[in-house]
């Protein structure tokens, strides 16, 4: 079942495209990865999802279907509604994901509000339990302020924010950028387990093609504002037809060598 159909969408900026015809489809359960060179437009295709896009920048044309409806057309407020519950987001930048001086706990709390009818005390159940599931020690995490965790805690706590009201389209714009491999690697599985059980879909941005490689089910490689190829993470990686997918994957050697030793062992 498709979850979000991006159509023929074309984003400009003072006259400047942005975005070309940007064209995909990405279907419930999905893991769909969106790679590319810095400046090619893939953070805006994010916002655009999300109704985040920078003042100025407008849609020139084409549409945004989530579940079957016009996303385009929503105003500020009916986007609000949307965000957090049924589309959420991680930034690379995970410490504007939180307020600095309010403690996290409170600021689950009053995005829960926003969104569900609750009581205080099953708020409070919600948002311990959606930190306990990014293995976070829930109750201490709910009691700090976000300058009192570090990176990878506080990426792992916006994973929370961003899931606890199971959302059916994460988008993760190059979450794991500001972190080290180790807490990389345990940022992404969280997103993975999450995935599973939730079914919900992912938007991943990255630039690191082994993650794209590791988890996607599908990969659209942007150049310049457009996507000039989509296919599924097999044919991306191993029969790649564009020039451009070419270079990166050939900018990336290690991946099919590390292939290669995994085979011969
Ligand atoms: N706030 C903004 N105002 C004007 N132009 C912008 C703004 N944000 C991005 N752009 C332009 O839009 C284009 C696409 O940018 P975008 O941020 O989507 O790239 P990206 O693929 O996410 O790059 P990166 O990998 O570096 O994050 C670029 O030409 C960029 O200069
Ligand atoms: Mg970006």
């Amino acid at each position: 079942m498709t979850l979000l159909s991006v159509r023929k969408l074309n984003i400009a900026f003072h006259n400047k495209p942005i975005l070309k015809n940007v064209d995909f489809n990405i279907r419930q359960g999905e893991w769909f990865t969106l790679i590319g060179e810095s400046g090619s437009g893939k953070s805006i295709t994010a916002s655009a999802i999300g109704g985040l896009l920078p003042g100025e920048m407008i849609i020139t044309s084409g549409s945004i279907c989530f579940e079957d409806k016009d996303i385009t057309m929503l105003s500020n407020k009916e986007f609000r509604k949307l965000r957090g519950k049924e589309i959420s987001f991680v930034f690379q930048d995970y410490q504007s994901s939180f307020t600095p001086f309010i403690k996290i706990g409170k600021q689950m709390d009053e995005m829960i509000q926003a969104h569900c009818q609750l009581t205080k005390e099953e708020r409070r159940e919600k948002a311990l339990e959606a930190l306990e599931e990014v293995q976070l020690p829930a109750e201490r995490v709910y009691d700090s302020y976000p300058f009192q965790l570090s990176g990878g805690q506080l990426q792992r706590a916006s994973i929370a924010m961003a899931m606890m009201l199971k959302p059916k389209l994460l988008i993760a714009d190059e979450p794991t950028t500001a972190l080290d491999s180790i807490t990389t690697i345990h940022v992404l599985e969280i997103m993975a387990n999450m995935k599973k059980k939730m079914n919900c879909s992912i938007l991943f941005i990255t630039h690191d093609i082994r993650q794209a490689k590791k988890y996607s089910n599908t990969i659209g490689v942007m150049k310049q504002g457009e996507i000039v190829e989509i296919g599924t993470k097999e044919t991306i990686m191993y029969h790649p037809s564009h020039p451009y997918t070419k270079l990166l994957l050939n900018a990336a050697p290690t991946i099919r060598r590390l292939d290669q030793n995994i085979v011969l062992q």
